[in-house]
């Protein structure tokens, strides 16, 4: 069996970038495996790094939940959950917090870039955005895994995490996994549609350049046929050129599973008026039925619930005896 985990943030806006590279990708990762078994989990404890309304985390819980239930996600065989459901990852997280040498954080890019959006950060950050790697070291190290699929701007945490595996194991007996880092090749990245050399953003306050997963038909086709383009009027994959077709192109192909070849073939000298219409056409074809499943997972508040308590008792089965192995090791008051 290999075992695979992966946290999702749910704070922001989830869009079609997270959809088409993000989440669908972690499908085809797990689907690789000969006899997976997935972690996914919601890391709702991470999100409050940074301050948040608490009604607007508890309602992106449950979206996220959503989104990842009408992905297709098999709750059944996987185990989704919210981290703040199991409390051994706050637990063992402290732990590490206390074993993780501050050179070691101060190494993290992640931090050092986050920093900076803050004025006088010292006063304006809580020390969680800080020490954050060490919770999602636990987070991982609890469940024995093989691999974390993640952003490679996660790769550095992951890095941290075998650090700390390490560590711990060195000064107390062999008792964590150190698990490998994965990044899927073909995840598509999606820019957004205002400003196609950047990335689609969950945080970006004007969202016309973002495909939200919520958004109703006509504001996707608005959004889409107000898509920055550029002066000639060929449909040709150049993403130095033509960032902004060739990103409408992108997304054409993920939701309809077509190669850039063929749509170029097809829509090349159409001009991009009806180019921009069949990408709307196609987009909408494709997360309308997704929204619809959404939708039924989120007007079942109940349902979401037991598959998420249900997912937190599987996952806390197997942290548990890990949460107390290595709290005896450490020498706190603890009966295995
Ligand atoms: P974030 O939205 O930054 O919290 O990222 C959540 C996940 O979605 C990460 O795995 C990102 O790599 C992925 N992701 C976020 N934005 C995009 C995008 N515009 N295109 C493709 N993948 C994205
Ligand atoms: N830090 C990750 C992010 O910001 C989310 C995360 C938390 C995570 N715990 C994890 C990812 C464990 C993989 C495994 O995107």
């Amino acid at each position: 069996m290999t075992k695979i985990l992966t946290g999702l943030q749910p704070s922001g806006t989830l869009h079609l970038g997270n959809l088409l590279g993000s989440i669908l990708p972690w499908h085809g990762l797990v689907n690789k495996e000969v006899d997976p078994e997935a972690y996914l989990m919601i890391v709702d404890q991470h999100s409050i790094t940074v301050k948040q309304d608490p009604e607007s985390l508890k309602k992106q819980i449950y979206e996220l939940a959503a989104t990842l239930l009408a992905s297709g996600v098999d709750y059944k065989k996987h185990i989704v959950f919210a981290q703040s459901q199991n409390p051994d990852h706050a637990y063992v997280g402290w732990m590490f917090q206390c074993l993780t040498p501050m050179s070691w954080l101060d190494k993290m890019t992640q931090f050092k870039d986050k920093k900076t959006k803050f004025e006088s950060y010292k006063e304006a950050v809580g020390t969680g955005l800080y020490t954050y790697p060490a919770l999602m070291a636990a987070d991982i190290l609890l469940y024995d895994v093989d691999t974390v699929p993640v952003g490679s701007d996660q790769k550095q945490h992951v890095e941290l995490t075998c650090n700390i595996a390490n560590r711990f194991n060195s000064q107390y007996g062999q008792t964590f996994k150190t698990p490998r880092f994965e990044t899927s090749e073909e995840a598509t990245r999606i820019y957004d549609l205002q400003n196609p050399t950047k990335k689609m953003s969950k945080s970006d306050r004007d969202d016309a350049g973002r495909i939200s997963l919520t958004d109703p038909v006509d504001v996707i086709r608005k959004k889409i046929m107000r898509a920055v383009t550029d002066n000639d009027s060929l449909v040709a994959f150049d993403q130095v050129n033509k960032p902004g077709v060739s990103n409408l192109l992108a997304i054409f192909a993920a939701v309809t599973n077509r190669s850039h070849d063929d749509l170029v073939t097809e829509y090349g000298t159409q001009g991009y008026g009806t180019f921009k219409s069949a990408v709307a056409d196609a987009v909408i074809a494709y997360l309308e039925p997704f929204q619809l499943r959404m939708n039924e997972f989120l007007n079942d508040k109940d349902q979401m619930r037991m598959i998420l308590d249900e997912g937190a008792t599987r996952a806390n089965e197997v942290s548990h005896p890990k949460t107390l192995e290595a709290a005896a090791k450490m020498g706190l008051y603890v009966h295995e």
